[in-house]
Formats: structure tokens, C-alpha cells, sequence
């Protein structure tokens, strides 16, 4: 599989395992990359790299916890010595357990360290993951995070991860201006409410018809929308684009809250 808008590249996923990850190191290689696929669960990265591998790609499962240094550094040199360099990241792994995201609750009770790990996947993981890759991109390169809408909103709970996604859409800026010179890029993706089935376990049948009510297109945000969107911040196409935060929600922002109700009053 070399044909694509990433023939010859070398890119590298985080969180790939499963969900939003696992379709984008997909979609990647798709396009004609070969693609690290990094997950903390070395199985589920194993089992998105045979899914690569059996459509005809190529790809190498690494297991690492992003928030450990040593490990990244290790995750990223096995991909080095594999493909010789880091054409895209894509940090995308975050806490999302019920040990830390599930007890990311009201701020009074927090325990600190369920915010402490949140900052050290979520955050801190992204740092450690464009500190090494950088090195490993002479030539260029396209670095996308994944952030959420959580980051331009509040909510009565998950101060933790909004607070660490809100990180994100600065951090981008920060990576853009730092490499900008040397044609490294960053951008950051922020979708809302994704259908995985981790995400709609997760959610009550409540709770899932409120987004719903609150999207202005009929349709949810599928995990190869986001693949899409982070294709094309990966390829040349997007060569202009770099220091920006993709809002991916399918109007959940654009409109004022009062929309929302109002027209779930109107519908039967
Ligand atoms: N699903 C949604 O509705 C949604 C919405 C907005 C943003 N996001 C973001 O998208 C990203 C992916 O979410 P998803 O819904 O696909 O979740 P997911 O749980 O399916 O995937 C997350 C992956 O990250 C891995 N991971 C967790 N901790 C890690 C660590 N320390 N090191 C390496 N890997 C680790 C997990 O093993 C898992 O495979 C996350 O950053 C999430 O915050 C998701």
C-alpha cells in the first residue's frame, strides 16, 4: 500500500488501540503511511497494527504509557530504528478510565490525584510525545493533538480533563511557533461527543439524546470523521494550517444553548 496522500511517510498514533486512535493510525495507512500504533494496552495495540497490516499496510505496535519519558523515548527510537523517522504525530491518548475519568468529579471532593494523572496522560503525555518525536523530524513534519469541545466549555463535572484539553488548544500554539521555521506544524482537532462504543456505554440514553438535542446536523461525529480531519492535517494539503484548533461537532458550538432547548420543546 504506497499510493495515497502519505506514501513514504512514517506517522505515529498514540491511544491507537482503540476508538478515535485505532481509526486514525487505519486512515493513515490508508493514505500510505507506516504507522507506529501506540497504546499503554500493548494487546489492543498489537490487534489495530494486524488490522493495518491484513488491508495491506504497514505498521508496528509499541506499547507505552505517554506520561512515562523513558518509555516514550524507548516507543519512539523502536519507530526510528523501524521507518527512520517521524513524519506525523498524533497524540491523541487520554485518561478516560473510570479510576480517573470516572472520579473526575465535583471539584470540593476531588481527589488531586485523579487530576495529577489526567495532567500526566493527557498533558503531560502530549509534551513527552512532541519533545521526542521532534528530534526524529529533520526534514518537516505534521503534529496533530486531540483535544475535545470540552475545552470551550463547562461542565458540572470533569474540571480535569476540560482543563487539560483547554491545555492543548495553547500547546499546539506553542509547538506551531516553536518548529514553525523548521516547517514542523501543529494543530489540535476538538471534537465533541464521538459514537465509540466506550462512549456510548458510557453515556445513559438520556444523556445521549441531550447532545443530540444540542448538535445542529442530524448526525453525530463518527470516529472516521475524525480520521478524516486528522488525514488532512497529516498531508501536504493542509501545508498553510498550522497553531489551530479544529472544533469537529457537528454544530454543537456554533449555535446558543437556547437553540437547543427551544427546539427540543418543538419536536414531538
Ligand atoms: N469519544 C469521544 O466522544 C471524544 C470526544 C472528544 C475528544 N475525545 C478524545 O479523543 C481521544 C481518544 O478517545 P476515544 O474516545 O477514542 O477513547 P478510547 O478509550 O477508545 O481510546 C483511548 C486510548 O488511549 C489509551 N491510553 C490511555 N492511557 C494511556 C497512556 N497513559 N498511554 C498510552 N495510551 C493510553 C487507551 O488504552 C485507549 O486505547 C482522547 O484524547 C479523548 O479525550 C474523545
Amino acid at each position: 500500500m504506497t499510493a495515497g496522500r502519505l506514501a513514504g511517510r512514517a506517522g505515529l498514533v498514540t491511544g491507537a488501540g482503540s476508538g478515535i486512535g485505532a481509526a486514525c493510525a487505519l486512515r493513515l495507512a490508508a493514505e500510505g503511511a507506516r504507522v507506529g500504533v501506540l497504546d499503554v494496552r500493548g494487546d489492543a495495540a498489537e490487534a489495530t497494527a494486524a488490522l493495518v497490516r491484513q488491508r495491506g499496510g504497514d505498521a508496528l505496535a509499541l506499547e507505552c504509557d505517554v506520561s512515562a519519558e523513558k518509555q516514550v523515548a524507548a516507543a519512539v527510537g523502536a519507530l526510528v530504528a523501524a521507518y527512520g523517522r517521524v513524519d506525523v504525530l498524533h497524540s491523541n491518548a487520554a485518561a478516560l478510565g473510570a479510576e480517573v475519568y470516572g472520579r473526575d468529579r465535583e471539584l470540593a471532593g476531588l481527589d488531586v490525584a485523579v487530576w495529577d494523572r489526567t495532567m500526566e496522560v493527557n498533558l503531560r503525555g502530549a509534551m513527552l510525545m512532541v519533545k521526542h518525536a521532534v528530534p526524529a523530524m529533520p526534514d518537516g513534519g505534521s503534529i496533530v493533538l486531540t483535544s475535545s469541545v470540552s475545552a470551550f466549555t463547562g461542565d458540572e463535572a470533569h474540571a480535569a480533563y476540560g482543563a487539560s484539553k483547554a491545555a492543548l488548544v495553547g500547546f499546539a500554539r506553542y509547538v506551531a511557533t516553536m518548529y514553525g521555521a523548521r516547517g514542523i506544524r501543529c494543530n489540535a482537532v476538538a471534537p465533541a461527543l464521538v459514537l465509540t462504543p466506550a462512549a456510548e456505554r458510557a453515556l445513559s440514553p438520556a444523556q445521549l439524546a441531550d447532545k443530540a438535542a444540542e448538535r445542529l446536523l442530524p448526525w453525530p461525529c463518527t470516529v472516521e470523521d475524525v480520521a478524516h480531519l486528522v488525514a488532512f492535517l497529516a498531508c501536504d494539503e493542509s501545508r498553510c494550517l498550522t497553531g489551530q484548533t479544529l472544533i469537529l461537532d457537528s454544530g454543537t458550538l456554533a449555535h446558543r444553548p437556547q437553540h437547543a432547548i427551544q427546539r427540543s420543546r418543538l419536536l414531538p
